[in-house]
């Protein structure tokens, strides 16, 4: 079963419009999947509220870098945690209660980090929230794949990735109107209340049918696929198809020992994910106002207005992913992104180590930031996930996408975790230009490594893999 699955394979006017029209027609199958997707939104939240609340926050408790990188990266450290034993709960619990257990975790993180008392309270308080957000990202898209209805389903998780996107902006802007009241504990505190909605949300959410059939509970499986369908046909054809699914046996560990061609697909997997986050990507989500401060822009009140034109991009930029993704094909999309975001990063590298004293500058600098932001959106940004889920065979999927999104958190951390260190120890530009070569090696892996997955089913894909094609070819068809 796919976290992630492929967008819709055509974009033709006709193909939207059925598109719309189908999720216009039940108004309960968009409920639920607007429901579920909330949980980007959160996600989104909890990446973008840092940035605008560290400054503050150093301040009040005249924190260190080292201190300061904690604080931003316990969220990561808990959402590896939490996405590793995503796995299990998705499966014993079901993914309602996991999401529910998400929303949970997400209500308390949120208030105990607005109460905070000291920074390590702060730190303990992120680490709970990383739990929800890493539980969120495992189980949240597993569930669109498995309620949304099938002709939407492409759309419902691109939906769930912009949501992540717009949860980021928001965040952003919520920065902006608390910056005046300076008040850090507001900005983590609010978001309780769309936690609190997505809980009572996840409350009125049916479970998943095709875990229920999974675990041999069809009746109820099939009420709830009568009230997401509305044609008793589908009905029936989804019915056939997970059951023909489930009859395969899924196996995690053990097909890992055995098969050395699951571990190739499972390595390409991680690889993905640790250069989706070299690219720098959360290095400009989490200190954003610091690089527009050494960009020139002196009050924190410039600095927080730029941070939202990077969330303002990154929003349509991903829209430019989802409309080209299955015309261009993956390879060529992510070759542009390399160069683009390379591009970026090297132009402000450069830019620091000149010096950034004019207004004209100030431009490039802020343009190439801007740049490498649209680059990232546009196609590492949802490509890494899109692919991830693309390249596992059925028989280990759920164990295959489990280790990436560990392995996105990892790195995640680990990026977030060294910056404001880089920066002091090799400087501000020589930090970019590693990332600009960085960004160069990731181009170098989609060519040595990554298949071309555009059209091909995903079945082919993983009788390819497990003949032992090479992982560049696997999109092959002879
Ligand atoms: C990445 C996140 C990142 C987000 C930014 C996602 O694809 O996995 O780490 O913060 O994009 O939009």
């Amino acid at each position: 079963m796919t976290t992630i699955a492929k967008p819709p394979a055509t974009k033709s006017p006709a193909a939207r419009a059925s598109v719309i029209s189908s999720l216009g027609s039940n108004p309960y199958g968009v409920f639920v999947c607007l429901m579920a997707a909330l949980a980007g939104l959160l996600f989104g939240l909890d990446i973008g509220v840092i940035s605008g609340a560290l400054p503050f926050i150093a301040k009040q408790f005249m924190l260190n870098d080292h201190v300061q990188e904690w604080i931003v990266s316990s969220m990561m450290v808990g959402a590896a945690i939490g996405a590793i034993g995503a796995g299990w709960l998705a499966w014993h619990i079901g993914r309602r209660y996991a999401l529910g257990l998400a929303a949970v975790l997400f209500v308390i993180g949120s208030l105990w980090s607005g109460f905070a008392g000291n920074p390590d309270h702060l730190i303990a308080a992120r680490l709970v929230l990383g739990l929800a957000v890493g539980v969120a990202s495992f189980t949240a898209p597993l569930y669109l794949s498995e309620v949304a209805p099938r002709q939407v389903r492409g759309a419902m998780i691109s939906t769930y990735q912009l949501m992540i996107t717009v949860g980021i902006l928001a965040a952003f802007l919520s920065n902006i109107g608390l910056s005046y009241v300076a008040d850090w504990r507001w900005m983590l505190g609010v978001i309780a209340i769309p936690a609190v909605l997505f809980l009572l949300g996840v409350i009125a959410l049916p479970d998943s049918p095709r875990w229920l059939m999974a675990r041999g509970r069809m009746p109820e499986a099939q009420a709830v696929l009568q009230r997401l369908y509305d044609d008793p046909a589908d009905v029936e054809a989804e019915i056939r198809e997970v059951t023909e699914q489930n009859a395969q046996p899924k196996q995690g560990w053990g097909l890992l020992r055995v098969n050395s061609n699951f571990r190739r697909s499972v390595a390409l997997g991680a690889v993905l994910q640790i250069f989706q986050q070299l690219t720098g990507i959360n290095v400009v989500m989490y200190y954003a106002p610091r690089i527009f401060g050494l960009a020139g822009f002196a009050t924190h009140e410039q600095q927080l207005w730029a941070t939202v034109v990077v969330g303002l991009v990154n929003v349509i930029a991903t829209f430019g992913a989802i409309a080209f993704v299955d015309r261009w094909g993956r390879k060529p999309i992510l070759y542009a992104g390399c160069a683009v975001m390379a591009a970026g990063m090297g132009v402000l590298g450069l830019l620091l180590h000149i010096g950034i004293t004019s207004t004209a500058a100030q431009a490039v600098a802020v343009a190439s930031l801007l740049l490498f932001i649209a680059g990232f959106a546009m196609s590492a940004g949802p490509l890494v996930w899109i692919l991830c889920s693309e390249i596992q065979p059925q028989q280990g999927r759920d164990f295959g996408i489990a280790v990436s999104t560990f392995v996105n958190w990892a790195a995640n951390m680990v990026v977030a975790a060294t910056f404001l260190s880089l920066l002091s120890s090799l400087g501000e530009s020589n930090t970019f230009l590693l990332y600009a070569i960085l960004n160069i090696a990731f181009g170098v892996a989609v060519f040595l490594y990554v298949p071309e997955t555009r059209g091909v089913s995903l079945e082919r894909l993983g009788r390819n893999l497990l003949a032992g094609k090479r992982l560049r070819d696997l999109g092959k068809i002879d």
